[in-house]
C-alpha cells in the first residue's frame, strides 16, 4: 500500500508515499466536502434523485462502499440516515474520526447523528441485514479505468494509491436485492452494466450515471 495515515491532533491526513506527494484530509467540514452542498439542492442532484431523496427525505441508506465519504456525507446532509461500510481499515478509521469531528461542529452535529461507520465487507455485512432494515443500498466500487493523467482528481489519486488492486465483489445485485428493495450503482457514463444486468432505470450526469435496480 502506498498511503500512510498521519495523525496530528484532530487532523487525520492520508498521504501518498510515492511521488508526487498527495494528501487528503478526511474532514467533512472542509471545502472538499462542503462545496457540493452549495452547488446543488437535493431535488436537482443526480445521486439524490437516484436514491429517492428528491421526493422523500428520511431514507435509510446502506452505503456499501463509503471510500472517502463524499457521497455518504452528501446523502446524510440531504436528510438520509446512512450506514457506511468500508473494508479498507485506514479509510474506515478516517471515516469514523471524521464523523466524530462533525459531531463536535455545531452546524454538523445533526448530520453526524445520521452517519454510522463500520469496517466491513459489504457482502458479509448483508448476510446479517434484516429485510426492511434499509430502504436503499448504494454501491460505488472503484471504476475500472485507471487513468494516470493529471486530470485525475486528488481524491481519485489517493484512492488508487490505497487500492493496489481492485477486488470486485461478485453477484452484488442479487445479494443486495434479497435484503434491500432498491440498489443504486454508480458507473462511468459509458461503462457496461454491472454484472451485465440492465437496471430498471438510469439517472445520467455528465461523466457518470446511476443505474437503479428495483426488487
Ligand atoms: C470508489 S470508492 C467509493 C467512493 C465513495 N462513494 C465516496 O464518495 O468517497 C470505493 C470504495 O469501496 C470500498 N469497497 C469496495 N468493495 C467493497 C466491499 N465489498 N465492501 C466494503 N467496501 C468496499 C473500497 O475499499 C473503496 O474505498
Amino acid at each position: 500500500m502506498n498511503v500512510e495515515l498521519i495523525k496530528n491532533g484532530q487532523v487525520y491526513t492520508l498521504r501518498r508515499t510515492t511521488p508526487p506527494q498527495i494528501e487528503w484530509v478526511l474532514d467533512f467540514t472542509l471545502p472538499a466536502y462542503q462545496q457540493r452542498l452549495q452547488q446543488r439542492g437535493r431535488k436537482n442532484d443526480p445521486l439524490a434523485k437516484a436514491v429517492g431523496l428528491s421526493k422523500q427525505k428520511e431514507l435509510r441508506i446502506l452505503d456499501m462502499t463509503a471510500g472517502l465519504g463524499k457521497d455518504a456525507y452528501w446523502l446524510a446532509h440531504c436528510g438520509a440516515s446512512v450506514q457506511m461500510l468500508e473494508r479498507h481499515p485506514l479509510l474506515a478509521e478516517c471515516l469514523e474520526h471524521a464523523v466524530q469531528l462533525l459531531a463536535q461542529d455545531s452546524e454538523g452535529v445533526d448530520v453526524a447523528k445520521r452517519m454510522q461507520v463500520q469496517q466491513a465487507d459489504a457482502l458479509d455485512f448483508l448476510q446479517a441485514v434484516a429485510p426492511g432494515q434499509f430502504d436503499v443500498a448504494y454501491y460505488d466500487p472503484m471504476f475500472p479505468e485507471r487513468k494516470k493523467s493529471a486530470l485525475v482528481k486528488k481524491d481519485m489519486q489517493i484512492m488508487q494509491a490505497l487500492h493496489d488492486e481492485d477486488i470486485l465483489s461478485e453477484n452484488v445485485i442479487a445479494t443486495v436485492l434479497k435484503k434491500i428493495p432498491k440498489l443504486v450503482v454508480k458507473r462511468p457514463i459509458s461503462a457496461d452494466f454491472l454484472e451485465g444486468i440492465a437496471p430498471q432505470h438510469q439517472i445520467k450526469g455528465d461523466k457518470i450515471r446511476y443505474d437503479v435496480y428495483i426488487k
